[in-house]
Parts: structure tokens; C-alpha cells; sequence
């Protein structure tokens, strides 16, 4: 029976393939307002100024590539019932080879109706891929209305959240990979395991209030990969 390992992935997985992260130094938050991109509000104001900001990040990411931490992490799934949560909108888990990825906060590569925000408020057909093409002001879905980037924004709902709870409750191990731990409800995660988990983080910085449930890593993704693997493996 493989043991159940959940790997909730923030920004910094893909910093060594060169997507920028949210609160680094000089990170996407330092170079544009929250408010003014990536929020309901925002989308309510200005379509145009989102969808370009969303255009540009897709344009981006066709030049870039998973890093070894991403391959490594694919890999796992031969030996493990893994899932992958990830709060990344890129494809790079998926571009490496996994085959279980929950975006929790969307997925850049996609589009759907404006209207609307469960899945079961789509159909199958509504929410579908464009690569890394534009999206712009006049461009319909079947329903008439204006195409969004299927992302959650900043004030909406994370639809996810539920299915991210039950695979962190069934846990055996959770491996936490690059993420400042700020935004919630993904921040909150690993709180859903059962007191018998194994929990580790894999990030470079110092978190001095992390919870000491937590073993601490403080590498970068692709450094520290294959320590945290073989600590897994002797679990
Ligand atoms: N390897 C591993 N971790 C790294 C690396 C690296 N090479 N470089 C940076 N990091 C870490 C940073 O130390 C930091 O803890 O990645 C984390 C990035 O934190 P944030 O920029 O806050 O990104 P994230 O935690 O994913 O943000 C969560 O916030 O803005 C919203 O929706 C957005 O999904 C995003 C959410």
C-alpha cells in the first residue's frame, strides 16, 4: 500500500525556472497593485488592465521550463499515492510529468465564462485551455458573455478548498515547497492533518513563527529536493 503524500507547492517552486514569485524582493506584488490586477473589483474596473496583466504572465510562461524540483517531484509518483496542491497558476507540475496537480487558485493557461465561479457552474466545454495565447475585451464565450482567466482572485472564493482539506486529512506526509504561508486558506493546509503526519517545509527564508509541527528546510527548491526525498523515503 503506497503512503499518501500530499505536496502543497507555492511560488518559489518555479523561482529557479524563472516566474517571479509574489513577495520576494522585486517579486509580482512589488511591480503591480493586488488591487489593481487581481481582484473582482479590479476585473469590475478595469478588463482591459487585467487581462493584459493575465496575457503577459501567459506569454511568459511558454519560454519557461520545470526545474529539477518539479521533475523530482513528478517522479514520486511511482512510489507514492501523491497529490499535488499547488497555489501556482502555472502548468510547470504538469509540464514535468505529474498527473495529479489541484490548482487551488486557477490555472493561467485557462479561460472561462466571466459569469459564474464553481465548477458546477460551468460546463465541461466552458472552462478550456488556450496555451499561451491573448485573451481580449470581445472575445465571447458560447454563453455571450466576456472570456476571464479561469484564476481565483483576491476577494473570490478558492472552489477548491474542500478537496485540498480532504487529501491533507488523509495524509501520511505533507512536504510544504516555497511559499510565504500568508494567504489563506492555503496558509492553513497542513492544520487538517492528522497529528500523526509527518509535515516538512522546503524554503530558503526564516519563518520564525512557523508551527513547530513543522521540519524546516531552509534551502531552495533545488537544492534541497533530494534531501527531503530521502528524509521521505525513511519515513
Ligand atoms: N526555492 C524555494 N522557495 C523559494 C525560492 C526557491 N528558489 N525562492 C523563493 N522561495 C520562497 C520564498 O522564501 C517565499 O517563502 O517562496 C515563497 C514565495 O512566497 P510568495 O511570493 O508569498 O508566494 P506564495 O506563498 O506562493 O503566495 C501565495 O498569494 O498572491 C497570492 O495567489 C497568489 O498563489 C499566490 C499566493
Amino acid at each position: 500500500m503506497k503512503k499518501k503524500l500530499v505536496v502543497l507547492t507555492g511560488a518559489g517552486i518555479s523561482a529557479e525556472s524563472g516566474i517571479s514569485t509574489f513577495r520576494d524582493e522585486n517579486g509580482l506584488w512589488h511591480n503591480h497593485k493586488v488591487e489593481e490586477v487581481a481582484s473582482a473589483e479590479a476585473w469590475k474596473k478595469d478588463k482591459a488592465l487585467v487581462l493584459d496583466f493575465y496575457n503577459q504572465r501567459r506569454r511568459d510562461l511558454k519560454d519557461k521550463k520545470p526545474n529539477y524540483a518539479h521533475l523530482r517531484l513528478a517522479e514520486l509518483e511511482n512510489r507514492y499515492d501523491l497529490n499535488i496542491i499547488t497555489q501556482n497558476i502555472d502548468n510547470l507540475h504538469e509540464r514535468a510529468g505529474s498527473t495529479r496537480v489541484l490548482h487551488l487558485h486557477g490555472e493561467l493557461t485557462k479561460v472561462r465564462p466571466e459569469y459564474g465561479q464553481y465548477e458546477e457552474d460551468f460546463s465541461e466545454a466552458e472552462v478550456f485551455d488556450i496555451a499561451y495565447e491573448d485573451v481580449n475585451i470581445g472575445d465571447l464565450a458560447a454563453n455571450g458573455s466576456q472570456l476571464r482567466p479561469h484564476i481565483v482572485w483576491f476577494s473570490e472564493d478558492v472552489p477548491k478548498i474542500s478537496k485540498a482539506i480532504d487529501l491533507v486529512e488523509e495524509a501520511d506526509i505533507i512536504l510544504i515547497i516555497g511559499t510565504s504561508m500568508q494567504v489563506y486558506p492555503a496558509a492553513a493546509l497542513y492544520r487538517y492533518a492528522a497529528y500523526s503526519t509527518k509535515i516538512m517545509l522546503l524554503d530558503p527564508a526564516s519563518m520564525p513563527s512557523l508551527d513547530h509541527r513543522i521540519m524546516h528546510i531552509r534551502k531552495k527548491a533545488t537544492e534541497g529536493i533530494d534531501e527531503i526525498i530521502s528524509l521521505i523515503d525513511s519515513y
